[in-house]
């Protein structure tokens, strides 16, 4: 039988999952999504065109594969249909090979008020949500209170409404009456009408039947290990699991079907929002990073912050999921610094240095770095293994030594070509 490979960030998302899932999707029959929603923004790029995917998987480019938005996934229908419309018009065609699962949550208009309105409350200590209404729709179906997919298809608009109602006392109780979702709610209520044009499926039968068949399937996660409700750093995280276990709730799959887990890493570590983040860099080289990595959000926009790579956190991360592979990304990003740096330990604040990632991150932890040299070549022009030089290649060995986990491909840029698979 066939088994499942599950690729997912290993940091605070956006490490390039978007790029790496559609260069892998010709090794598979199908692509799944099992977690997040439009908070993510992937991103893909070949033959001189950009695409930023949020809810549909990055299977969608290769050739006629299924795929699919599994049970563990919100969805906006909104943004879906403005989604789907963008790829239907740039030429591809969506109906009949991305199905989506019914018992998926939808994000209502009201969801997207409740999660500002939360940010509001929170003050000083918001989390800086990417403001799509994902915590609110998660709330509510751990709360039993969701309305799914499949709801659309019988009595919709009474259930809408009640729910509707249901939130807008909330946000009564909450002091939060000054919206207007007039206008969103007529293009919501089209994006209903929309996904009624897409196989409407129970995806666990689907899935487990083509695993039955022989069929391989890659699971895409969203976000990063570091942002997962459980494992992340709790409370600045977002609203579900992102790790590997994400993939069995989130497709309906059974553990044992798991097979590679690729755990994706960028040779250095971003963070988007607020929270934690022990290496992050304040000075120049910091600001160069970013402005090198192109580090702004592809939902929002928003700058993104920079730091050396956090091999503590990474080796929690690996654990957690069952890492199989590693996959390092944007490591061209770094090709003109002199030396580059690699926390291998925390010194806490009373001054012991420990080399396990510990309950609490946000209490004034110092990273203790490992120095190693740079690379002074131009990464992104290099087609094969052979041509890094041994500098980087000292630098990959550092990190697979450290993480006991090999590194199966290097990513040198954004497009599809610029990918170095090293695993034979
Ligand atoms: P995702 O959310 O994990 O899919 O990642 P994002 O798409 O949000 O962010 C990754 C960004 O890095 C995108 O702009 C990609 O085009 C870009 N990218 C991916 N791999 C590489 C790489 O190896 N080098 C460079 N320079 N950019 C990359
Ligand atoms: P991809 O899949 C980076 C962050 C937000 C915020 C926190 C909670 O592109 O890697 P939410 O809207 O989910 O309630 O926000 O999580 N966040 C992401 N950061 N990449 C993402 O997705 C993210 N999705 C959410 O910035 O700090
Ligand atoms: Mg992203």
């Amino acid at each position: 039988m066939e088994k499942i490979d599950v690729l997912l960030g290993l940091q605070w998302g956006d490490e390039g999952k978007g790029k790496v899932v559609d260069v892998l999707t010709p090794k598979y029959d199908v692509v799944a999504r099992f977690q997040g929603g439009p908070n993510a923004g992937h991103t893909l790029e070949f033959e001189g065109e950009k695409y930023v995917l949020r809810s549909i998987p990055s299977g969608i480019f290769q050739g006629d594969k299924i795929n699919i938005i599994g049970n563990g996934v919100v969805l906006a229908p909104d943004l879906f249909m403005e989604e789907a419309q963008a790829l239907e018009k740039s030429g591809h065609e969506l109906k009949s090979r991305l199905h989506i699962s019914k018992k998926a949550h939808l994000i209502m208009p009201t969801h997207r008020i409740l999660d500002q309105a939360y940010e509001a409350q929170k003050g000083k200590n918001k989390v800086g949500t990417t403001g799509k209404g994902i915590g609110p729709t998660y709330t509510d179906k751990v709360s039993r209170n969701g309305l799914r997919v499949g709801d659309i298809l019988d009595n919709f608009e009474a259930k809408y409404a009640a729910h509707k109602a249901r939130h807008e006392q909330m946000l009564r109780a909450l002091d939060f009456t000054d919206y207007d979702i007039t206008e969103v709610e007529k293009k919501w209520f089209e994006g209903i009408e929309y996904l009624r044009q897409f196989p409407l499926v129970d995806s666990e039968h689907e899935i487990n039947a083509l695993l039955k068949a022989n069929k391989s399937v890659l699971c895409e996660g969203a976000q990063g290990t570091m942002l997962d409700i459980d494992f992340g750093s709790y409370p600045f995280v977002t609203s579900s699991n992102t790790i590997c276990a994400g993939a069995c709730t989130g497709l309906g799959v059974g553990p044992n079907k798991i097979g590679d887990v690729y755990g994706i890493i960028k040779a250095y570590c971003t963070r988007v929002g607020a929270g934690p983040f022990p290496t992050e860099l304040f000075d120049e080289t910091g600001a160069k990073i970013r402005a090198i990595g192109h580090e702004y959000g592809a939902v929002t926009g928003r700058e993104r912050r920079c730091g050396w790579i956090d091999l503590v956190a990474l080796k929690y991360a690996i654990i957690i999921n069952g890492v199989t592979k590693l996959i390092m990304m944007k490591s061209d990003v770094l090709d003109g610094f002199p030396t580059v740096k690699a926390c291998v330990a925390y010194k806490l604040k009373n001054g012991e240095v420990i080399d396990y990632f510990p309950y609490d991150i946000s209490d004034g932890i110092e990273p203790v770095y490992k120095e190693l040299p740079g690379w002074n070549l131009n990464l992104s022009e290099v087609k094969s293994e052979d041509e890094f030089p041994q500098t980087f290649k000292d630098y990959i060995a550092f990190l697979e030594q450290e993480l006991e986990t090999p590194i199966a491909i290097v990513s040198v840029g954004p497009d599809r070509a610029q990918t170095i698979i090293r695993e034979k």
